[in-house]
């Protein structure tokens, strides 16, 4: 039979003689759904970088992203389709579900299987959850929550549930309990009685120097306290020193395991945060802000919502405009530079540095990015004078940390104790010992990424720099305290877990290399030179911290705990799959995705693969 005109290939395809397609090309737009996406769209704008709150409009209305939804906003945004599932697939908080497949059951539970939860007993809870909670309610994996301290923790909806049992979270689901409640804070009356943005009204009216308030953080010693701790002072220098008009983004992340002290400072005394925050805004001159909230904070989006709101109200930020970003379930994104991509409604990808942000941020401008905790801390620094704050510290080190403890401890929870304290000190004085039953065996200085210590090294000053001649990092000051019950094999195989899920796959030392690292890690015996070689071309060769510091647990483990390696035995993966899920056997379900879902219909092959992989249009 001759080729019909419109596959002969024979005919060129630029010559005309070709029939055009007899169906319209690509996806369509089903009038339903598109009326459906403009009511709810009302009169936002279609602006490209508001494409992952609309996003969020429509996950949260009907409880999923339905296809037919996502080509309606792709046509209402003007945007081309493969961008819209490019960011919708990126994140874990939005399920996409495609033509015909049935959408998620309406309540998700997301059970956190990060360290401190672990620790605290959660891949059993997860495993009896998935059994006692059955059809109507899905239950997935999820990375650390911000509740460390209170572990196990998980959230229901948007409900944040800490200290979680099988009965409790049954009952709160029976209970309806699936939004966030807010708990007691300062508010904006109380906080200006007490003296709140009387520094704030000196500076609007002139009474203030911008150099002058630099200077004072310069002197203070103020760094970063997102991790990377860059000073403070010298970065809103740099910035002022670019071109206008410069912008803010406020980093409210927060997702490296083990820490919580942002969350603290949000549901405790918000305006400080707020105050420090329109000061720098007011000192670099930008003139907007954005702060990026993650999504496991529902709570403090509430309270953030309210309180920008009052404080525009009151007339106290007339030099700037402030907006407020929900993340997406994404770890990256509290790299600077990945944040940065989010708030303009891209996936979370970190950029090749430099530029720096301070040079091309944020929609291409200048851009100062600080943490919560950095701007918390400005009010004070400059009321009190930078003296009050280096007058603090221990052993050597000048000013106050934050120290998110978790772990086996009696106490744990958001301790303010001089820089250069001690983990035994802290532990012993700030966390009422080790835990009941246990004995001291390591730690954690720094989070996930920060390496693990074991405890006759428990006398080395923790602050930025003292931990680096040992191949740690203090970070955002995550300590997460170890005992003779942990095998610090399953430790580090956990924090490797993690940055496997959380990897954004854009570059291959990290992508591969996470996943390989995961792989060789649940063997029986770990193959030592492979491993460190992985290492070598991970720390060299990857875009951004993530990769780069991700073998951190693997190298301080060979180098303090090789008896623990010894012993074999590691399960496949902490949380035994259903039997009906086992089949991508145990390599792969050591990276299998935390948005695994309970229902036959979700257990697409897809979603066995690590989370960030699964995005459409992936880059690498
Ligand atoms: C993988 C990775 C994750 C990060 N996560 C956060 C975070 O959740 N919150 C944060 O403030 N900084 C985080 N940072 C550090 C930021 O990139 C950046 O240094 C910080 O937001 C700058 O603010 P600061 O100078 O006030 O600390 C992260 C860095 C990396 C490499
Ligand atoms: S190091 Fe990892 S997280 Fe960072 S850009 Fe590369 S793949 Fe992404
Ligand atoms: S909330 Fe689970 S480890 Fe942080």
């Amino acid at each position: 039979m001759p080729p019909s005109p419109k596959h002969d290939r024979r005919i060129h395809p630029g010559s005309g003689r070709r029939r055009g397609p007899d169906h319209p090309k690509g996806r369509q737009v089903d009038p339903a759904a598109l009326a459906e996406v403009q009511a709810l769209l009302r009169d936002r704008e279609r602006r490209r970088d508001l494409l992952i709150e609309h996003l969020h409009l429509l996950q949260d209305h009907f409880g999923c992203l339905h296809a037919r939804h996502l080509t309606a906003l792709a046509e209402e945004m003007r945007l081309a389709l493969v961008e819209v599932y490019e960011v919708a697939s990126f994140y874990a908080h939005f399920d996409i579900v495609m033509d015909g497949e049935p959408p998620p059951p309406r309540i998700t539970v997301r059970v956190c299987d990060s360290l401190s939860c672990e620790l605290a007993g959660a891949a059993q809870l997860l495993a009896d959850l998935e059994i006692r909670l059955g059809d109507g309610v899905r239950v997935v994996r999820g990375p650390c929550m911000g509740g460390c301290h209170r572990a196990p923790v998980l959230a229901i909806g948007h409900s944040l549930h800490e200290h979680a049992t099988v009965d409790n979270v049954s009952a709160a689901i029976a209970a309806g309990e699936t939004h966030p409640s807010v708990p007691e804070f300062v508010g904006l009356h109380s906080y200006r009685t007490a003296g709140g943005y009387h520094l704030l009204d000196a500076c609007l009216v002139g009474e203030r120097d911008r150099e002058e308030l630099i200077e004072i953080l310069e002197h203070s010693g103020l760094r970063g306290l997102g991790g990377a701790g860059f000073p403070t002072g010298r970065k809103w220098r740099l910035v002022r020193q670019e071109p206008a008009p410069r912008l803010m983004a406020v980093n409210g992340d927060e997702g490296e395991p083990g820490t919580f002290k942002d969350r603290h400072f949000l549901e405790t005394d918000p305006h400080r945060f707020l105050e420090g925050m329109l000061i720098a805004a007011w000192a670099v001159e930008a003139t907007e802000v954005y702060v990026y909230l993650r999504d496991e904070y529902p709570q403090c989006q509430a309270i953030l919502e309210s309180e920008i709101a009052a404080v525009e109200a009151t007339g106290l930020a007339p030099h700037t405009r402030i907006h407020l970003r929900r993340g997406a379930g994404a770890y990256i994104c509290g790299e600077e530079s990945a944040m940065l991509e989010s708030i303009e409604g891209k996936r979370g990808l970190p950029r090749q540095r430099p530029p720096f942000p301070a040079q091309v941020g944020l929609f291409g401008r200048p851009t100062l990015c600080n943490n919560i905790e950095t701007l918390y801390w400005v009010r004070d620094i400059v009321e009190k004078g930078a003296d009050w704050f280096t007058g603090q510290g221990r052993n050597g080190r000048k000013g106050l940390r934050t120290f998110s403890v978790s772990g086996r401890v009696r106490d744990p929870g958001v301790k303010l104790a001089p820089a250069g304290i001690t983990a035994r000190e802290l532990i012993d004085e700030f966390c009422g010992g080790v835990a009941d039953g246990h004995v001291f065996k390591g730690y954690l200085p720094g989070g996930a990424s920060g390496g693990i210590l074991p405890a006759a090294m428990a006398d080395i000053p923790l602050d930025f720099g003292t931990l680096e001649p040992e191949g740690c990092l203090i970070g955002s000051a995550a300590v997460v305290v170890l005992s003779d019950q942990d095998d610090m094999k399953a430790v580090a195989l956990n924090l490797l877990r993690f940055f496997e899920d959380e990897s954004c796959g854009q570059c291959t030392p990290c992508r591969a290399g996470t996943e390989k690292a995961v792989k060789l890690m649940t063997m029986p015996h770990w193959d030592e030179p492979l491993l460190q070689e992985l290492t070598q071309v991970m720390s060299d060769a990857s875009i951004c911290g993530l990769g780069q510091a991700a073998m951190n647990p693997v190298k301080l483990a060979l180098k303090h705990f090789r008896e623990d390696l010894l012993t074999p035995g590691i399960a496949p993966h902490p949380n035994p799959l259903p039997a009906s899920e086992e089949r991508a056997g145990p390599a792969l379900a050591g990276g299998e995705g935390r948005t695994r879902t309970k229902g036959a219909s979700h257990d697409r092959a897809h979603l066995l693969l690590p989370r960030r992989r699964r995005g459409f249009g992936r880059a690498g």
